[in-house]
């Protein structure tokens, strides 16, 4: 890792009247050092895809280059589910990097500090038989993605070993330095979720499979080299706007305390605990690697919680939708129009304040829980060893991805 010793005071120069409210503790802040990695590679699924997924089909995607995906960018079409910027974006921009462009990304990417090989609609198991019907889903599982890195790879061994590319790229000897985030296994859970074609006890069922999906990639990516590896573990989904919406509880003994159902957030938990323990087991296997276990299902319930320290005061509800208790229409989804009631409506706008949301969409989380989330995995809060990546994140360098 190349963390370097703080010199300055940060408070001062971050400028930022709302680091304080996310960070939680400035006092720790104000100690660690810099937040840096040479480059940095993602893997996962619409939480963390930055225009894999349109460009790979881009008749399913296209709503996530236009309006309101993205609204928060001054060009706004930026390719990504959310009104601004990921959980990856934050990290990119915490270690002091910029966004990460996508992989299949035909022209006009910035690749200098890394590569997003996160694909929407992807699984953390592979794919054996795909349904290019169905909708929201693609055949690039975790393993395609690592298939890619090593490809990746091997193009950059060419590119330093012939003069015909004129690009800005990392160089060979930063691969092993950099830091790698898997974040992956929504999709396995949620698409069945959905359309109620998986039940609580067969999610249940599925876990070991796509916990050991995850443990794999992260065993291919050591043997590439990498030493850095943050693994993501997954939200409540029983807090989602879409579930809460689709699929009801009965009586109110089916929701927990914060209005969250129970049903979708119990094998979640145990997928949670599960892949705790398997990190944590891998860190015996391979000590001289930093294997980090990110827990964003605690930072969200932080936020519900006390959504009023964090000013997301509807953490269930999505800002982007159409009606109902929590902004969610399934025949009116974000950047769709549709028919309610023989009236053609259209959920083409966004809230006037997201940041007061939980959710973007019904199904992606806002740019305010995916700034709390990152921070806090920066500064070393819910993650795993103590400690985390243990330092300062600086976001004030942001530009604007196009
Ligand atoms: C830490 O980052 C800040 C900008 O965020 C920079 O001004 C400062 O020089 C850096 N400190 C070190 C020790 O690199
Ligand atoms: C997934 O596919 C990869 C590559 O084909 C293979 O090595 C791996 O064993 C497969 N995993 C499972 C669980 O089948
Ligand atoms: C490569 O890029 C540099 C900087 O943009 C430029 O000065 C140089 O002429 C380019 N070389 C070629 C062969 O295009
Ligand atoms: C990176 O790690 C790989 C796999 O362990 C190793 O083969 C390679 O030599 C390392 N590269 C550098 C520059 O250390
Ligand atoms: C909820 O009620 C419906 C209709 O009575 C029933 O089919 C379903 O099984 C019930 N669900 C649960 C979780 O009890
Ligand atoms: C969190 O909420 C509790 C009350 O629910 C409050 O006492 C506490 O001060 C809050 N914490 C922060 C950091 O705002
Ligand atoms: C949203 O759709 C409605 C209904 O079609 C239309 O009147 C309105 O102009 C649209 N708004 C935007 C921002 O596109």
């Amino acid at each position: 890792m190349a963390h370097q010793v703080l010199l300055m005071q940060m408070m001062s120069m971050f400028g930022c009247a709302r680091c304080s409210s996310d960070d939680g503790n400035s006092n720790i802040i104000a100690t660690l050092p810099n937040c840096s990695y040479p480059s940095v590679y993602a893997f996962g699924d619409s939480m963390t895809d930055t225009g894999n997924g349109i460009a790979g089909f881009p008749d399913e995607f296209i709503s996530s280059e236009s309006d309101p995906n993205g609204i928060l960018f001054p060009q706004h079409a930026a390719d990504r589910y959310c009104d601004g910027r990921l959980l990856i974006d934050f990290l990119a921009f915490g270690v002091r990097r910029r966004p990460i462009y996508a992989y299949l990304r035909a022209f006009a990417g910035d690749f200098t500090y890394g590569v997003n090989f996160a694909t929407s609609g992807s699984t953390a198991r592979n794919v054996s038989t795909w349904d290019a019907t169905a909708k929201f889903s693609t055949p690039f599982s975790l393993n395609f993605q690592i298939q890619w890195l090593r490809r990746y790879k091997v193009r950059l061994q060419f590119y330093y070993t012939q003069t015909r590319v004129n690009q800005s790229l990392p160089s060979l000897d930063a691969l092993n330095s950099s830091l790698y985030v898997v974040y992956s296994g929504f999709q396995d859970y949620m698409s069945g979720f959905y359309d109620d074609s998986l039940t609580s006890q067969q999610a249940s069922a599925n876990v070991p499979s796509v916990v050991q999906a995850i443990v794999a990639a992260v065993q291919r990516i050591y043997d590439f080299g990498g030493r850095d590896i943050l693994v993501v573990n997954l939200p409540p989904l029983g807090c989602l706007p879409a579930l809460l919406t689709l699929h009801p509880g009965n009586s109110s003994l089916e929701y927990d305390e914060y209005g969250c159902l129970k049903k979708y957030n119990q094998p979640i938990e145990w997928h949670n605990s599960f892949l705790r323990s398997s990190i944590a087991a891998l860190r015996t296997t391979y000590p001289d690697a930093n294997l980090y276990y990110g827990n964003l299902n605690a930072a969200f319930y932080d936020i519900l919680k006390n959504s009023t320290h964090y000013g997301i005061l509807h953490p269930l509800s999505a800002c982007c939708g159409h009606g109902g208790v929590y902004n969610y229409n399934k025949v009116v989804t974000c950047g769709h129009m549709g028919t309610v009631e023989g009236m053609v409506v259209a959920a083409n706008s966004s809230c006037p304040n997201p940041t007061a949301y939980g959710s973007w969409d019904g199904i992606h989380p806002s740019q305010a829980v995916n700034r709390v989330v990152a921070t806090a995995f920066l500064n070393g809060r819910h993650i795993e060893p103590d400690g985390g990546l243990n330092c300062s994140p600086d976001y004030s360098n942001w530009y604007t991805p196009n």
